[in-house]
């Protein structure tokens, strides 16, 4: 399904008029429409076509498919800008299949590690297996790192993910901040025992360890107001129902607005299981598997947005962003800022009841051939 997704972006892509289209070494299509004159500068924009098992549709193609529409459009005016326009469908920014995320942008910045390949999934086929299945030339992932130099900077288009917009019945937001993350893969191991013989006091029981860490979690992000952190997988691999669980396997997924923030809650997560784990008798294995910095917009880049939606006439309001973003990839090597259009059903997302409509998508199109037009007046 990921392989036949990224086919069919690069057949449209080329419907839309891209100059050039290619899916590239480790995944990600990519589409360029060429700048007036050789040797002009690109806008990098873009955003994710993987998504999480059983996800809704809008998160990370939205942000694939409004600058494809603006290509279009510039397409069918045979009108070239002063800049060129490189929209990238990232393949992989979930972190669903491997240990290791933000695949597709981290390319980019050149932050793809070698030793990632050896990862395996749930069925025990590396990375490096996958990829080669794919067709994909993994020796050429190094050469897809991007000179900073050659662009002006990095904006995406996504749906918000949250209740905000929604509940305010604004149709756009303009992203100030990407939260930072940190997610660990983790094992909790006690004693496998009879469930009928084993007296309550005597138990080592690896999943209760795990839920009394998930109770904390709950806790002390909640103390923070606008932290928040998640268990996202929690399994008994073999479990049985007459047996007390002897292995646990689970996720930790922590977030917060800023660096220090996030760390703090980090600290007392790992100390808290460290102190679970003493006192029931476990032991325990936690791999960081993912961190990311918060990603402040580049005020510069994100005035162009507000003057954007200002211009459509939509009340012009600013946001933080709780979900992660290929943006804050490329927020390590360019500006970058981000657009989100409301979503519907409360603003759901992860889940596939996530919706928006056609009038926020076309706003998010106007928006962006707002900012195009922007740049072209301030690009020589
Ligand atoms: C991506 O959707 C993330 O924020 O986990
Ligand atoms: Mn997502
Ligand atoms: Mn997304």
């Amino acid at each position: 399904a990921h392989r036949a997704c990224a086919q069919r972006i690069s057949h449209w892509m080329r419907d839309c008029g891209f100059d050039e289209v290619e899916i590239d070494a480790v995944g990600n299509v990519v589409g360029r429409y060429r700048p007036a004159q050789e040797g002009g500068k690109y806008l990098l924009t873009g955003s994710h076509y993987d998504t999480v098992r059983n996800g809704g549709k809008y998160d990370g193609r939205l942000g694939i498919f409004v600058p494809m529409a603006c290509v279009r459009e510039l397409h069918r005016a045979n009108r070239r800008l002063p800049f060129g326009i490189e929209v990238v469908g990232f393949a992989e920014e979930e972190g669903q299949r491997y240990k290791a995320t933000f695949l597709g942008s981290g390319a980019l910045i050149g932050d793809f590690n070698p030793a990632w390949l050896d990862q395996q999934d749930a069925d025990g086929i590396t990375m490096r297996e996958a990829m080669q299945h794919a067709g994909l030339c993994i020796d050429d992932i190094p050469k897809l790192q991007r000179d900073p130099a050659r662009y002006l900077g990095f904006i995406e288009v996504h749906i918000e993910q949250g209740p905000v917009l929604n509940e305010l019945d604004i149709p756009l937001g303009v992203v100030t901040s990407i939260n930072g993350s940190v997610r660990y893969v983790c094992e909790m191991t006690g004693m496998a025992s009879h469930a009928g013989t084993t007296p309550m006091d005597r138990r080592r029981d690896a999943a209760v360890g795990v839920a009394e860490l998930a109770l904390y979690v709950e806790r002390r992000a909640a103390q923070d107001g606008d932290s928040v952190g998640t268990i996202g997988q929690l399994q008994v691999p073999s479990g049985s129902i007459n047996v007390v669980p002897g292995r646990c396997l689970f996720s930790l997924d922590l977030r917060a607005p800023t660096d220090a923030q996030r760390d703090a809650l980090e600290r007392d997560v790992l100390a808290e299981l460290a102190a679970i784990a003493q006192r029931r008798g476990l032991g325990y294995k936690a791999e960081q598997s993912m961190r990311a910095a918060a990603a402040p917009s580049a005020p510069a880049w994100q005035q162009r947005w507000e003057r954007a939606v200002d211009a459509l006439g939509v009340p012009v309001f600013r946001m933080p962003s709780g979900a992660g973003h290929d943006a804050m990839k490329l927020h390590e090597i360019m500006p970058q800022a981000m657009l989100f259009t409301r979503g519907l059903n409360g603003g759901i997302s992860h889940n596939p009841l996530e919706s928006t409509t056609a009038d926020d998508m076309q706003l998010a199109v106007d928006a962006f051939t707002h900012v195009l037009n922007q740049l072209a007046t301030e690009t020589p």
